[in-house]
């Protein structure tokens, strides 16, 4: 059998009567939509205000995120948000979640250790992501790093052509018409744990806030208009 054979993808399991972002938290926790539920200790499902008018799109769940059952709480989510705040977008505005929302690790030697996600992995946890954005209805979403970028604007996404500009929603994207993104645009970036990886990281920090700035000035001159003061 293929892995797609056995994969029926998480559509089954998205509740098509939610009304709400617990409601699909509530499915997502019962998805079995690829196998890597079954070696995770939890779904990771996405956090952040309903009004928030920023989403920001990870990889996967980490091995921290796996064990509290939240996202961006490890060393790269405590990077993001010390880089959203020097980018002076208010935390209050942003929803955080992943393209995949299991953790795919390898044992070795009783560590777990990351291991990225497949393309399968992306596809079948989209209805998710689809999900989410037509409950959150975003005006601007951060796309952090490659798996993101490949959930959102297909395989040819490079994060090195793309980052620091904003994008419409691309027409041309896979099966765009699922996302009912109104006039969201689109803003991709490297992931934290590059910075965390870079040799210099003190550049690639300075690159992950200049194109957080570029999200950050959307959404100030958007017509739902600024941010509060006091948060500029
Ligand atoms: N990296 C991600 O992409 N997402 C998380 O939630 C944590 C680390
Ligand atoms: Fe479902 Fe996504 Fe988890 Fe796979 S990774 S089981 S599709 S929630």
């Amino acid at each position: 059998m293929t892995a797609d054979e056995t994969s029926p993808g998480a559509q089954p399991f998205v509740p098509t009567d939610a009304t709400g972002l617990a409601d699909l938290r509530a499915g997502a926790a019962r998805c079995q939509g690829c196998e890597l539920h079954s070696d995770a200790s939890q779904v990771v499902f996405g956090r952040g205000d309903a009004a928030a008018r920023v989403v920001m799109v990870g990889e996967q769940p980490g091995d921290v995120e796996d064990r509290h059952g939240l996202p961006f709480v490890g060393p790269a989510g405590r990077l993001l948000r010390r880089a959203v705040d020097d980018a002076a977008i208010p935390v209050d505005q942003i929803y955080l979640t992943n393209a995949v929302k299991h953790f795919r690790f390898q044992l070795r030697g009783g560590r777990r250790i990351h291991q990225t996600p497949d393309r399968m992995h992306i596809a079948a946890c989209r209805p998710w992501l689809v999900a989410e954005f037509a409950m959150l209805r975003p005006e601007v979403v951060v796309v952090l790093g490659a798996t993101a970028g490949q959930a959102l604007l297909g395989p040819g996404f490079r994060v090195t052509r793309s980052r620091g500009v904003p994008m419409p929603w691309p027409d041309s994207a896979p099966r765009a018409e699922d996302f009912p993104a109104g006039s969201a645009q689109l803003v991709a970036t490297i992931h934290p744990s590059a910075v965390l990886r870079a040799d210099d990281q003190e550049t690639a920090y300075r690159g992950l806030v200049a194109d957080l700035g570029v999200a950050s000035r959307l959404i100030r001159a958007s017509p739902r208009g600024a941010l509060p003061a006091g948060r500029v």
